[in-house]
């Protein structure tokens, strides 16, 4: 697995997301929550660290180190593991496991994506839940997702594979970088079949952390799946 988020993107990860909301999220989280959560991707504890402050009890798996060590620098009181969240394990069970922002997607084939949701159930304990934050499949081979000043987004998506490529054209110190990072994309079916293999089944799927109704038209979807 490549760490697509080593070195200047994890220093810079904070404040390219500083925009993103956070306290929806968290708020639709911590009900969840009682018993302990776990999150998949943490990252640099964008999402983690507020729900901690709110006393919950959590823990993180990433595989990138310079993601992890963002995170380090705003508390020690979250254990990530470091390692692939599809295969790696963590002592204990959480009432919580959940995966925000497309992280699923960062697993591109169909055997890392079912591996990850029986990853997660196997974290669960009975009546536990999986929360999948992640957006629909795009319907254009290409199609620009930001365009501002410093920041140029597009995917490429191909159909038949089901890849996604998002190219992102960053202006760092007058220069402008570029880095294409792949993604396996999936419809909310396929995850629905998915949490099926892992012995979960759905209870809830909305437009966004404000429980807006999902609908054919929702750019994104977050699901959540319990463990019987
Ligand atoms: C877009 S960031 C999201 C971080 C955090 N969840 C947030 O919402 O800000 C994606 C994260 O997924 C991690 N990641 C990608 N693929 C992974 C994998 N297979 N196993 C573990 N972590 C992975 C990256 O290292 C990165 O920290």
């Amino acid at each position: 697995m490549k760490d697509w988020f080593a070195g200047d993107a994890a220093a810079r990860y904070d404040a390219d997301t500083a925009d993103m909301p956070v306290e929806p999220v968290v708020d639709f989280l911590q009900p969840l929550a009682g018993g302990g959560a776990l999150e998949l991707a943490v990252g640099t504890g964008r999402i983690a660290v507020p729900l901690a402050e709110r006393g919950v009890r959590a823990e993180g798996i990433d595989l990138s180190p310079d993601m992890v060590a963002e995170l380090r620098k705003k508390t020690d009181a979250i254990p990530v593991a470091i390692g692939d969240y599809a295969t790696t394990r963590v002592d204990g069970r959480f009432s919580l496991v959940y995966i925000v922002f497309n992280s699923i997607s960062n697993q591109t084939t169909q055997e890392g994506q079912v591996a990850t949701f029986a990853n997660a159930a196997a974290h669960l304990e009975p009546g536990g839940c999986f929360v999948v934050e992640v957006g629909t499949k795009n319907r254009q081979p290409l199609q620009v997702f930001d365009l501002s000043d410093t920041h140029v987004g597009i995917d490429e998506y191909d159909a038949d594979t089901q890849r996604l490529v998002s190219h992102h054209f960053t202006l760092i110190d007058g220069a402008w970088r570029r880095r294409s990072i792949p993604f396996r994309s999936a419809s909310p079916a396929e995850f629905d079949l998915m949490a099926q293999l892992a012995g979960l089944r759905l209870r809830e799927r909305w437009a966004n952390w404000d429980r807006a109704p999902f609908t054919a038209e929702s750019t994104k979807h977050v699901s959540v799946w319990e463990k019987p």
